[in-house]
C-alpha cells in the first residue's frame, strides 16, 4: 500500500434544525477485529454476520490472509477458513495495519510466540504511536524484537524457541495490551495470567471462550481483574454476530442531545458494561437516553437507544470511568461544551500515552470554536455555557474520533465547524456523512 500523503479533503458541518429518525450505526470495531483473528485461529469455517467493513478491520483481514487463513465475503457474510492454533504461516510480506492500533497491537500478540519473523508497518500516524506497552510483555514471553524505532513502527518480531507463559500485571487498564498477552498465551503451553487494575473491554475473553477455550476470570473487591488462559486450546469455528458499535453510536447520542428538537433512535447497539461509560456519564449530566428492548445477541448484551435533546449540566468524570469510555472523551468534551457549567475529566494520563496528540487536539479544537477549556497533565476542564460559537477549523491529526466529534459540534454550533480532512472517517464509520444526512444533518464539502 502506498503511504504517500494524499490531498486533504476538508468537510464542515453546519447547524441543523433538528436530527430525527433512525440513525444506522456501523458494527462494532473491537468485535470485528477479534472475529477475524479468532476465526483465523480456529479450525473450520467461521461465519461473521455484520462485520464492520471499515479500513481498520479490512487491514486485519488482509493480515490474517497473509498468515494463511482463507477469508471471503459471500452475500453479506464473511467466511473465515481458519488453520488452527499454532498453524499460522510465516508472512511473505510486511503486515500493513494502515492506521489501526488495535489490529496491530493484537496481531503482534497473535504472532509473538511463533518462531518466525513478522514485520509490521503502518501509516505515518500509526508509526508515530508508542508500542512499548505491548513490546514489554512480549519481551517477557521471550519474543525477540529484531527491529523497532524507539519502540515504534516498523517493528519486526521473532518468537522464541520455547515461549514461556507469563503472569503480566498491566500498569493501567488496556484491552489492547490485555488482548495482546492473551492471544500470545493461546499459543504457549501452560497458563498465561493477565491482571488489570480495572476491567477494560472484555471481548477477547468472551470470544476466546465462545470458540471453546478454557478461561478463568475474577474481579476482587478493589476492582482488580484477573484472567487466566490455558494455552494450546482446540478452537472451533463459530457463527459471530457483530452488534452496533457504542463508540460510533456516541456521535449520534451527543448529536441528538445538543441539537434542539432532536430525537434519534439507534438500533442493536452493544451495551457491554465495559463500553458504556459515556452513556452513564451523560445520564448524570441530565441526558434523556432510553435503553429499549435490552436483549442477548451473540454472547453480548444489546439494546435500542432512544436519545432526545436535553439540557445538560457539567459533571466530574472520575478516573475510574476511563476504562469504560477511553475512546469517548472527544465526544464527551463536545457534549460538555454545550452543557451549563464545568465538566472536569480526570485520569486522562493513559489517553496521553496511547494517542499522543489526542488530548491537545481536543483542547485546540474546542478553543478555535470559542469554548473555554483548560488542559492539565491528566485532566481536561471544559467550561460549558449552553451554546457554542463554532466557526473554527479543527486539525484532526487523522484521528477519526476527533473528526466526528467536531462535525457533531458543528451540527449545533452558531457557525459551521470545519475539519481539515474527512478521509479517516473510513476507519470506523465509513458512511458517517450519508447516515447523518439521512436524519437531517447538513455538511459542506470542500476541495483543496
Ligand atoms: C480497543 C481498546 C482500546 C480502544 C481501542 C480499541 C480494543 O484501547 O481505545 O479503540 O479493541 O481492544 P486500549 O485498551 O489500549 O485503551
Amino acid at each position: 500500500m502506498d503511504h504517500a500523503t494524499p490531498a486533504l479533503r476538508p468537510l464542515a458541518a453546519e447547524r441543523s434544525p433538528w436530527l430525527r429518525g433512525t440513525l444506522r450505526v456501523p458494527a462494532d470495531k473491537s468485535i470485528s477485529h477479534r472475529a477475524l483473528m479468532l476465526g483465523a485461529m480456529a479450525r473450520g469455517e467461521t461465519i461473521i454476520e455484520g462485520l464492520l467493513e471499515g479500513e481498520d478491520v479490512l487491514a486485519t483481514g488482509r493480515a490474517m490472509r497473509a498468515l494463511g487463513a482463507r477469508i471471503e465475503k459471500r452475500a453479506s457474510r464473511w467466511h473465515v477458513m481458519g488453520i488452527g492454533v499454532g498453524g499460522f504461516l510465516e508472512p511473505e510480506h510486511d503486515l500493513d495495519f494502515g492506521d489501526s492500533g488495535t489490529g496491530l497491537r493484537l496481531t503482534m500478540g497473535l504472532l509473538g510466540s511463533y518462531q518466525f519473523t513478522s514485520r509490521f508497518i503502518g501509516e505515518a500516524s500509526l508509526s508515530a504511536r508508542p508500542m512499548q506497552r505491548v513490546l514489554d510483555p512480549l519481551r517477557a514471553i521471550g519474543v525477540e524484537v529484531i527491529e523497532h524505532h524507539d519502540n515504534k513502527l516498523p517493528i519486526a518480531l521473532r518468537g522464541p524457541r520455547t515461549p514461556v507463559p507469563i503472569e503480566y500485571r498491566l500498569p493501567v487498564a488496556s484491552a489492547q495490551v490485555k488482548s495482546c498477552v492473551l492471544l500470545a498465551g493461546l499459543v504457549i503451553p501452560g497458563t498465561t495470567v493477565v491482571i488489570e487494575p480495572m476491567m477494560s473491554r472484555d471481548h477477547t475473553e468472551r470470544m476466546i471462550e465462545a470458540f471453546g477455550a478454557r478461561i478463568e476470570k475474577r474481579t476482587d473487591a478493589a476492582g482488580q481483574y484477573t484472567v487466566e488462559i490455558e494455552g494450546l486450546p482446540n478452537l472451533r469455528a463459530q457463527q459471530v454476530l457483530v452488534p452496533g458499535d457504542p463508540s460510533s453510536a456516541a456521535f449520534g447520542i451527543v448529536a441528538a442531545l445538543i441539537v434542539p428538537g432532536s430525537e434519534l433512535v439507534m438500533e442493536n447497539i452493544l451495551i457491554n458494561p465495559t463500553r458504556i461509560g459515556l452513556i452513564d456519564m451523560l445520564l448524570e449530566m441530565g441526558a434523556d437516553i432510553e435503553l429499549m428492548n435490552v436483549r442477548q445477541a451473540g454472547g453480548e448484551q444489546v439494546a435500542d437507544l432512544r436519545v432526545r435533546h436535553s439540557e445538560l449540566k457539567g459533571v466530574i468524570v472520575p478516573a475510574e470511568r476511563a476504562a469504560s469510555m477511553i475512546d469517548e472523551y472527544p465526544a464527551l468534551a463536545v457534549a460538555a461544551a454545550f452543557a451549563q457549567g464545568e465538566t472536569l475529566m480526570q485520569g486522562l494520563g493513559e489517553l496521553r500515552v496511547k494517542e499522543s496528540e489526542l488530548l491537545a487536539a481536543v483542547t485546540r479544537g474546542l478553543r478555535v470554536n470559542g469554548v473555554k477549556c483548560e488542559e492539565g497533565p491528566e485532566t481536561l476542564l471544559v467550561r460549558g455555557s449552553g451554546r457554542v460559537k463554532g466557526g473554527g477549523r479543527v486539525i484532526t491529526h487523522m484521528d477519526h474520533r476527533i473528526a466526528m466529534s467536531f462535525l457533531v459540534m458543528g451540527m449545533a454550533a452558531d457557525e459551521a465547524v470545519t475539519i481539515d480532512d474527512q478521509s479517516m472517517l473510513a476507519a470506523s464509520f465509513p458512511d458517517f456523512i450519508a447516515r447523518f444526512e439521512d436524519v437531517g444533518a447538513s455538511f459542506i464539502r470542500y476541495t483543496e
